[in-house]
């Protein structure tokens, strides 16, 4: 059992780390120690007991696991609400603890409120194999009357008492999403957020802190991230005691929720680990765990797919898609996905989103001849949808023009010509779970992509049951039903989460699907830093790339594939404009990933030479067991002349003999990591090599 309740409080321990916490002196439930597993149990210090000082008190002092705004206390606390009577803080004191075995080791810590009947538990999951520790609260209303909250964070973290700590972070755009960013942490708040009511492709809820001398294989670093799709809120906070915490959960922005008698609002999940073999280390545990707990198909291995989103648009008919499902079956693609366009009216991105059925004019004969062609050329048959959304000019709208997020008395802004239906609202999820599941029922569909395509303006909720301002929550609640509902009902179905590219990746979607769309940025050079920053807490098998046509025409179609094969490998192409040799030599990079799929889903990442520094990048994928992995390496451009570093390899057996493709004879694997390998690349030259274990 990995959690351990001690006259100090609790540890949780895990494979390499541990995590410890108690009550100290004056009774506050305080952090003790988070880091490398200590050989014995009393080897983790207790509670501290910060002395009192004239401004700051020992509450403002204590680095305490859940602060509730009370006394004075200055610090970002986790919880802020309001009692029906105005009162305004919350004094939580510890109630009892209890260690829950099954079916993940659980530390769950109740504490109560010392004169309202309030009740905040505390979660603490111990996921041992992955060194990551899983944190939520729920609190619970046993009053007669409804108290407001208008904060309640999932966790906050506290680094080890120190100074000169670097935040490592990751922000973007639309179409240049993920790019990592590090600063160092000076006293004040650095503020992380979304407030889209998706998770964003502007920042991601993922950080990660070390003393500024972590690299990608070597040095201390602590980080985390948030399981959780809407609104959320970062906030890494130093103060001049030398303290550092970074705080996690649902967005306070615009936030209030009413928790009636008796009601229990639960955060969600927020997973944070200790990683003493750097970045690369930290991304691999979370890899794991993503892999192994959280996908609906897990380890599944994921297919080549094509989607003909790129070539024909909305332009989609029944004769257009079967000319291109032949040429794509022709080239070895598993999946062939239909995206925008075949619904209902769907001509542009003017109308019909919310009439999901096939349009009578492209598709006289429905979808279903369509689909029985693809499967006849051996591929699976997969389709878009965009289920969050309507167009006023929908027959959805002018059935239900109440059931969009607005204020009535304001004039819509439009985003891509469209509105967002309110999925805080059940006769709205009902009206959509109904559509979609017949969609399922009907057709032999085993693919879907779930699309959002703009971000929320003017959030009202009309006739809202409660505070309005529980939209932001309710939602994402909403979505999650109507999406769970349909994965439980059609479980066979593989479903990728798009927001107009990554504007919906975070741990919280991937437990509804499997993939992610990284980016609408296809261009390979620029998807090169996309995909790293990506990389930093998402697996491979997560990662959609496509091959297309964006980007310039001297870009080699090996490099292409390359990159797109670094994650699950896909086909965006206008293969119809593709001539017979470039789909024969695309053909051949499709066999080659199929034998090198495995090591790319399901190995351990090591990034060897970031394409966010380097002109010259490399990363290299490893099995499980160390016995073959495959390496690739990329150059842009470098001046004449440059001569190319060796390429050091990462995560093989130091005594075991290795080949490594292109190269004569085995050597060590110390020696494939010591002194590498030489490359011969020229500007937009990339390669691919088999690692194996002789
Ligand atoms: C945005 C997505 O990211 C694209 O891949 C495509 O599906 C379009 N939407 C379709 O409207």
């Amino acid at each position: 059992m990995p959690i351990h309740a001690t006259d100090h409080g609790w540890v949780l321990e895990t494979t390499t780390t541990a995590y410890a916490l108690g009550l100290n002196r004056s009774g506050l439930l305080a952090h003790r120690y988070w880091g490398p597993r200590l050989p014995d149990l009393s080897d983790y210090p207790p509670a501290p007991d910060p002395a009192f000082w004239s401004f700051n008190n020992v509450g403002h002092l204590t680095p305490e696991e859940f602060p509730g705004y009370e006394d004075v206390k200055f610090i970002d606390p986790c919880l802020k609400l309001t009692f029906a009577d105005g009162v305004r803080d919350v004094v939580l004191r510890f109630d009892s603890a209890e260690i829950i075995a099954e079916p993940t080791p659980e530390l769950r810590i109740h504490l109560r409120d010392t004169a309202y009947p309030l009740h905040v538990q505390l979660h603490y999951r111990a996921h041992e194999r992955y060194d990551l520790i899983e944190r939520w609260a729920s609190v619970t209303n046993h009053d007669n009357a409804p108290v407001t909250i208008e904060r309640i964070w999932s966790a906050q973290w506290h680094l080890p008492p120190g100074e000169h700590y670097r935040l490592s972070y990751l922000t973007g755009r639309h179409v240049d999403e993920f790019h990592l960013r590090r600063e160092p942490l000076l006293p004040g708040l650095k503020v992380l957020e979304s407030r889209r009511i998706t998770t964003s492709h502007h920042a991601n809820p993922w950080f990660a802190v070390d003393r500024g001398d972590a690299t990608e294989e070597n040095g201390e670093l602590w980080y985390g991230a948030l399981a959780w799709s809407g609104n959320w809120k970062l906030v890494a906070e130093t103060t001049d005691f030398g303290s550092t915490r970074v705080s996690l959960g649902l967005n306070d922005w615009d936030f209030a929720w009413r928790l009636n008698p008796g009601e229990t609002l639960t955060t969600p999940g927020c997973f944070a680990g200790y990683s003493s073999e750097g970045f690369g280390g930290a991304s691999r545990r979370l890899h794991d765990l993503v892999r192994e707990t959280l996908l609906p198909h897990g380890t599944a291995i994921h297919k080549v797919l094509y989607n003909s989103w790129e070539a024909t648009e909305f332009d989609v008919d029944e004769p257009s898609q079967i000319a291109l499902a032949e040429l794509a079956a022709e080239m070895g693609v598993e999946l062939f996905v239909v995206d925008d366009g075949w619904f209902h009216r769907r001509d542009n991105d003017r109308a019909a989103l919310g009439d999901w059925w096939p349009d009578a004019r492209k598709f006289p004969r429905g979808l279903g001849p369509l689909i029985e062609r693809v499967n006849a050329l051996g591929m699976e048959f997969g389709l878009w949808i965009e289920p969050e959304m309507v167009n006023p000019d929908s027959e959805l709208y002018r059935a239900h023009p109440d059931w969009t997020i607005h204020f009535p008395t304001r004039t819509p802004t439009m985003g891509r010509n469209q509105l967002i239906l309110n999925f805080a609202r059940e006769d709205v999820q009902d009206h959509v779970l109904g559509m979609l599941d017949r969609l399922l029922a009907d057709h032999k569909i085993t693919f879907i992509k779930w699309d959002m395509n703009r971000n929320v303006s003017q959030p009202g909720w009309p006739n809202a049951p409660g505070d309005p301002r529980e939209l932001w929550v309710r939602y994402v609640h909403g979505l999650y039903r109507v999406w769970g509902t349909l994965r439980k009902r059609h479980p066979h179905v593989v479903w990728q989460s798009c927001s107009g590219g990554g504007g919906r990746a975070d741990l919280g979607i991937l437990r509804l699907a499997d993939q992610i769309w990284v980016s609408d940025n296809t261009e390979p050079t620029a998807r090169l830093a996309i995909q790293e920053g990506f990389s930093q807490i998402f697996p491979a098998s997560t990662m959609e790339s496509w091959v297309t046509d964006m980007g310039p025409a001297h870009l080699p179609l090996a490099f292409r594939f390359h990159v797109s094969m670094c994650g699950v490998l896909g086909v965006g192409g206008h293969l119809l404009k593709w001539d017979a040799a470039k789909r024969a030599e695309a053909a051949r990079w499709i066999a080659r990933y199929k034998e090198l799929r495995h090591l790319v889903q399901l190995g351990d990442l090591y990034r060897l030479r970031s394409p966010q520094a380097h002109p010259l990048s490399a990363l290299q994928y490893m099995a499980k067991d160390k016995s073959e992995g495959v390496l690739f390496a990329f150059r842009t451009h470098l001046p004449l002349n440059t001569l190319l570093p060796p390429i050091s390899l990462r995560g093989l057996d130091p005594t075991a003999r290795y080949t490594v493709e292109g190269f004569e004879g085995a050597r060590s694997g110390l020696a494939w990591m010591r002194s590498g390998l030489m490359l011969e690349l020229g500007d937009f030259e990339s390669t691919v090599r088999h690692i194996r274990r002789v």
